[in-house]
């Protein structure tokens, strides 16, 4: 593996199980998928063990994609084994920069938004959890452009 990635939303149930099912369809379209290895995980620990929600694993299944997993919680490992650890929101970022071990580690978590040319800088996923089917909708387009945006990032950055 060249590059590792690992997605983090509150409960690693919705916005980043769903950022690494569309991250690993658009790597595995562009032939990469043997060349980044991705994960998710959550700031919170309510729902460890659990499957993605079902409204996520729905919204996945229409564009064919598997939003699967089990959750789990960030651990102080995730900083030393993934190169890049990818916020949903501005929350999850400051949660993950209160975890991190070392300022090393600090530079290495970013906002997964930041990554799409077209969003403001620090724009965020928004949690979908209390909302509609709608909202589900909504992360899946957001990711998809954002995780375009990150694929160039890796290519540039890690991958030549
Ligand atoms: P996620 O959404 O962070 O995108 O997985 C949430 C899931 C569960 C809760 C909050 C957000 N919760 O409070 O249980």
């Amino acid at each position: 593996m060249s590059v590792r990635i690992c997605f983090v939303c509150l409960g690693n149930i919705c916005r980043s199980p769903t950022a690494e099912a569309v991250m690993r369809g658009i790597l595995e379209r562009e032939g990469l998928h043997e060349h980044v290895d991705i994960d998710s995980a959550g700031t919170g620990a309510w729902h460890v063990g659990e499957p993605p929600d079902h409204r996520a694993r729905a919204a996945g299944k229409r564009r064919g994609l598997r939003v699967g997993g089990k959750a789990r919680k960030v651990v102080r490992e995730d900083f030393e084994r993934f190169d890049l650890l990818i916020a949903m929101d501005r929350s999850n970022q400051a949660d993950l920069h209160r975890l991190a071990p070392t300022d090393e580690a600090k530079e290495r978590i970013y906002l997964l938004r930041d990554f799409d040319d077209e969003s403001p800088t620090g724009s965020e996923v928004p949690d979908p959890y209390y909302g509609g089917a709608d909202g589900f909708e909504d992360v899946l387009e957001i990711c998809d452009a954002a995780c375009r945006g990150l694929l160039e990032y890796v290519r540039e950055r890690h991958l030549r």
